[in-house]
């Protein structure tokens, strides 16, 4: 069932667990994602970078397929096609594609512009039953090709954004994407906390998920994250499973690898980092 992301997450918040964002670049990623949260009965959202977009051909595909993929697997759980730290721009394009939410990542704005610019995208997008997720103090680590520097979001930007009609926001807490380095500090949650009080009952999000310890992923929920986002560790089991396959040089007799048989193991890794993830979040049977 293709849904926006605001009344799973409204639940979410309430009931006190997250709603895992699985980022999809192809067609094996978004089906063994799709056939896990049927399987454990979980909501999920599809998140779609632009880059991920743009390899898909184009949005209007992307929504084509998962649409598809919905109604071939009979997916009747909440599903949600979210653009991923989107400029002003691609949130326009998406919302016209039949995503049914889009982020807005005005981090990189100064404050004024980032107010102005996600007003606009929150009425246009309210108009069609689309959700909007905006973000204050860029998340550190690699964001399709740019490198933010972690930021810890300020309380006051935070509560100001979250006034404007959003229906989720990801602040900056010391997370980043990608792997966390050695010395991480760890995740802020004092000023996780004062952002909750200030924004409460908005959902918060929590970028960087891979690599985050899994007592702190449960003590930021119990803060108020409502969504977190992963990406890198599909990528991870993906390439693992995928390797491993080809040195195993399975292929058929000097014509090569089947096309299918060789994305098969990595599609499989997905659905277990994905099944891990779900159980640790708690979206288990919450659909
Ligand atoms: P990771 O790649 O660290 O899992 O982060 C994903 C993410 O936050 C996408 O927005």
């Amino acid at each position: 069932m293709l849904v926006s992301a605001k009344e799973m997450l409204r639940k979410a918040k309430a009931e006190k667990y997250a709603v895992g964002q699985f980022n999809i670049n192809n067609l094996e990623w978004a089906k063994s994602i799709l056939l896990t949260a049927q399987e454990l009965n979980s909501p999920v959202i599809l998140g779609v970078s632009e880059g991920a977009g743009k390899y898909m051909c184009g949005y209007t595909t992307v929504v084509g397929m998962v649409k598809g993929m919905i109604k071939e697997l009979n997916i009747t759980v909440p599903v949600a096609i979210h653009l991923d730290h989107g400029s002003y721009e691609h949130a326009l394009k998406c919302i016209e594609a039949g995503f049914t939410s889009v982020m807005f990542d005005g981090s990189h704005y100064p404050i004024a512009e980032n107010v102005k610019k996600t007003k606009e995208l929150v009425k246009l997008a309210n108009e069609k039953g689309i959700s909007v997720e905006a973000e204050v103090g860029a998340i550190g680590g690699e964001e399709d090709g740019v490198v933010g520097n972690g930021e810890v979001a300020d309380v006051e930007e935070c509560k100001m954004i979250a006034g404007l009609g959003v229906d989720m926001l990801a602040a900056g807490i010391g997370n980043i994407h990608g792997k966390y380095p050695e010395n991480w500090a760890g995740l802020r949650f004092d000023v996780l906390e004062e952002i909750g009080k200030a924004t409460n009952p908005m959902p918060l999000v929590l970028h960087g998920g891979t690599g985050i310890p899994s007592d702190m992923i449960k003590k930021a929920i119990s803060l108020g994250v409502s969504k977190i986002n992963v990406n890198t560790e599909c990528q991870l089991s993906f390439a693992a499973a995928t390797r491993k396959y080809i040195e195993e040089g399975k292929d058929l007799q000097g014509k090569g690898f089947d096309p299918r048989k060789l994305l098969a193991p990595g599609a499989e890794a997905i659905k277990a980092t994905v099944k891990e993830k779900m159980e640790l979040f708690g979206s288990v049977n919450k659909a």
